[in-house]
């Protein structure tokens, strides 16, 4: 008996201890590592969101020219345009599937490009984080909480209606991916140089899509031909 409650206050013991060695390793991972986007930024985060990553702790080979506050400004540039360009990969495949009109075919394979092009941006900006020692949040949850996209419609979509959503969606991006490269080229050109390329892709599929409406000297082009006899509404047309 009095081996047993021996044996039992040991394994007790033994027990606290492995807790709190187990929190104080915890508290020694530094706060600034994990990916979580500036304040001053205005962007939404996974952090915000309460989404954090499990495991958002690496080292890093080399980091951003110097000091922690560098790496946060890279950090949240890259999970911020991963996040979007994550619901863009879902976005353009849904409308790859559902978009119906005189111009199906045309924008059914152009989605498909548009997809296969955004999904290797995608690829390139997370492991850009890895390589700046973060990791990468590509969970649904934070796509859905963090992207602040408007969500493309369900079921059949027109092809007027594709054209219109994407031009927005492609404009809208590109614009913030152009914010955050003046974020970040001073203290770290390589991420700049990265964001670089995948802004000037987006405003490739941007033109792609705005092509469909652009006027010419012998047509208007105003998307009345496939959207019900009525011009399809855009900002400064
Ligand atoms: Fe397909």
């Amino acid at each position: 008996m009095k081996q047993t409650l021996l044996l039992s206050v040991l394994l007790f013991g033994s027990a606290l201890a492995g807790g709190a060695g187990a929190q104080s390793v915890a508290s020694q991972i530094p706060a600034t590592s994990v990916n979580m986007p500036q304040p001053n930024t205005g962007q939404p985060s996974a952090q915000s969101t309460k989404t954090a990553s499990p495991l958002p702790y690496n080292v890093p080979s080399r980091l951003p020219s110097s000091g922690t506050d560098n790496l946060q400004k890279s950090v949240a540039a890259l999970q911020n345009t991963l996040t979007e360009l994550q619901a863009l990969q879902l976005q353009t495949k849904q409308a790859h599937w559902n978009v119906s009109g005189t111009l199906f075919y045309t924008l059914h394979e152009l989605l498909q490009d548009h997809y296969e092009g955004i999904s290797k941006y995608a690829d390139d900006t997370a492991e850009r984080m890895l390589s700046v020692g973060a990791s990468s949040d590509g969970r649904a949850i934070t796509i859905v909480a963090s992207s602040r996209l408007p969500e493309i419609p369900g079921g059949f979509i027109d092809d007027a209606q594709v054209i219109q959503f994407f031009i927005y969606q492609y404009e809208t991006v590109g614009q913030r991916i152009f914010q955050r490269i003046g974020d970040v080229e001073k203290a770290d050109p390589t991420t700049a140089n990265q964001l670089q390329e995948v802004e000037a892709g987006i405003e490739k599929y941007q033109w792609q899509m705005r092509a469909f409406l652009q006027n010419t000297p012998t047509d208007p082009n105003s998307g009345s031909d496939i959207n019900n006899n009525t011009p399809v509404p855009l900002r400064g047309k």
